[in-house]
């Protein structure tokens, strides 16, 4: 097949009024990507090159579109959204290729060999335009979609607003995704004109014209789950559903195993090793490497994060942006951030927050406590209720512990400290200078026992109880 005839254009400026919603609906996410980067993303992995068409909020379109390297991607601005035929009128400058694939920008789930069998249709039988139909005879989710009508050897699309006949015999529905012969579009696209009910220009009356013309239509057939189109935020919950449920499907294929796959939120950018367990209610999202023989407990939720293998999150922890080593144990209720690197057997335990810090191998803070711009190194143990003083209502600061240190419970570090390697703190201390290696730190006030202070307090406190009650 030679893709070089081929150019595509991606039809993003329509105003998602359906969405009822700011921000154009193209920019919503479907298992953590945009909806238009599906489609794009598709094009560039066949070598199609595209013009998108933009036009409402296309400011914002672009800034996402821009942060990922499309390498033959141009815009063209539709002024005025009149509908998907003015749409793409208004790239006729940019028509150089002998063929040009016209595909919505809001249909997500569309896939790669799906256009490539559309290509191969539309070689093969040399016809003016070329399209792909999906049979659907429920009037529900069919509802809004643009009728396939084939009568007397004469194919037109009849949009959902003016079909008037019945969906058990029209049953087959317009994806979406056209692929035309230049030479028709040029001739042929100015004669569209508004529909009356709506005040559009219809791309789809361009099937009708092929026909009547006699410069021939084909056709292939997808399944409705693949081109369904959003345009509803219901919609966009059903086609998330679909690709959710496709990952989830490639991820078991790799010997991952989930205890409950319908409360499972896998984005699309993901990976996750074989011999991991995954719990219920567990949301990973996008930018997240899991390892091999990890378990994943119940309802954590894990975001761009990286894990080894053989590491146990324990359930209910919040992970974002942290990397985490070989073996180590998380939680449960524990939430690590900020780019906070975790070495191998570490174990962080429950309640435990810990951000922009490194913690080496082996070191354990098992209870309550909260971490923030620390250096932590190997072997070290934290006590329960330890926390790093980093913030003076200024500056961040810094903690360092040094290896092998042992940190009592319920201490608060005052950054910037350094506990030296080897050396203890006491329990409630208040850390505010460095703590040598070998040494132990004891930063609290002396204990002092007043032998039998404690009954002559109670005996006064109750001769005092007992006249006021008299006076009462
Ligand atoms: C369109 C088809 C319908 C088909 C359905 C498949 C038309 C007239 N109808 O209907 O036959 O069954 O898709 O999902 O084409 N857009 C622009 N400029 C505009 C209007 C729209 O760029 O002026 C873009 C939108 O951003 C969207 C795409 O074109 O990405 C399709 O527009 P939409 O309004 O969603 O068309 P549908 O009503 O779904
Ligand atoms: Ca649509």
């Amino acid at each position: 097949m030679n893709r070089s005839k081929i150019q595509a254009i991606v039809l993003a400026a329509g105003t998602s009024s359906r969405f009822k919603s700011e921000t154009p609906k193209l920019l919503f996410t479907l298992c953590g990507q945009e909806m238009i980067l599906y489609p794009l993303k598709m094009l560039q992995q066949l070598d199609i090159p595209v013009t998108l068409v933009v036009g409402h909020k296309k400011e914002l379109l672009k800034r996402i579109i821009e942060q990922h390297a499309f390498s033959s991607l141009t815009y063209s601005e539709q002024k005025h959204q009149l509908g998907t035929g003015d749409a793409v009128a208004s790239t006729a400058s940019s028509w150089h290729a002998e063929h040009i694939l016209v595909l919505n920008g809001d249909a997500p789930l569309v896939q790669s060999s799906m256009v490539e069998e559309l290509i191969k249709e539309h070689m093969k039988s040399n016809v003016a335009v070329s399209f792909t139909m999906t049979h659907n005879n429920d009037p529900i989710s069919s509802a809004g979609y643009g009728r396939v009508v084939i009568r007397d050897e004469q194919t037109s699309i009849v949009e959902a607003r003016h079909f008037t006949g019945d969906f058990a015999v029209d049953c087959f529905v317009n994806a979406g995704i056209y692929l035309f012969r230049r030479e028709f579009l040029k001739r042929f696209i100015s004669s569209l004109a508004k529909h009356p009910g709506s005040q559009e220009i219809y791309l789809t009356d361009l099937i009708e014209i092929a026909s009547k013309q006699k410069l021939g239509v084909a056709t292939v057939n997808a399944p409705f789950d693949q081109v369904r189109g959003v345009n509803t935020l219901k919609e966009l919950w059903a086609a998330e559903q679909i690709k959710r449920a496709e990952i989830i499907d490639a991820c078991m294929q790799q010997g991952v195993r989930f205890g409950s796959v319908q409360s499972t939120h896998i984005d699309c950018d993901v990976t996750i090793g074989a011999g991991t367990s995954i719990g219920a209610g567990v949301q990973l999202f996008a930018g997240t490497r899991i390892g091999k023989g990890c378990t994943i407990g119940a309802y954590s939720c894990i975001k761009n994060s990286t894990l080894g293998d053989h590491v146990t999150i324990q359930p209910h922890v919040v992970m974002s942006d942290a990397t985490i080593g070989d073996l180590s144990a998380i939680g449960p209720f524990a939430h690590i951030h900020g780019n906070t690197t975790i070495g191998n057997e570490s174990v962080i335990g429950n309640f435990v927050e810990v951000t922009k810090s490194s913690i080496a191998h082996r070191t354990r803070i098992k209870h309550l406590s909260y971490i923030g711009n620390a250096h932590i190194g190997s072997d070290v143990n934290i006590g329960a209720g330890t926390v790093t003083c980093n913030y003076n209502g200024v500056t961040k600061n810094t903690t360092i512990i040094e290896d092998r240190a042992f940190i009592g419970s319920n201490n608060s570090l005052i950054a910037p400290v350094t506990i030296e390697q080897h050396a203890m703190t006491g329990a409630g201390s208040v850390i505010t200078e460095t703590v040598p290696s070998h040494a132990l730190a004891i930063a609290r006030a002396q204990q002092v026992n007043k032998e039998g202070y404690a009954r002559r307090l109670r005996d006064s406190i109750t001769v005092v109880a007992a006249v006021k009650s008299k006076t009462q």
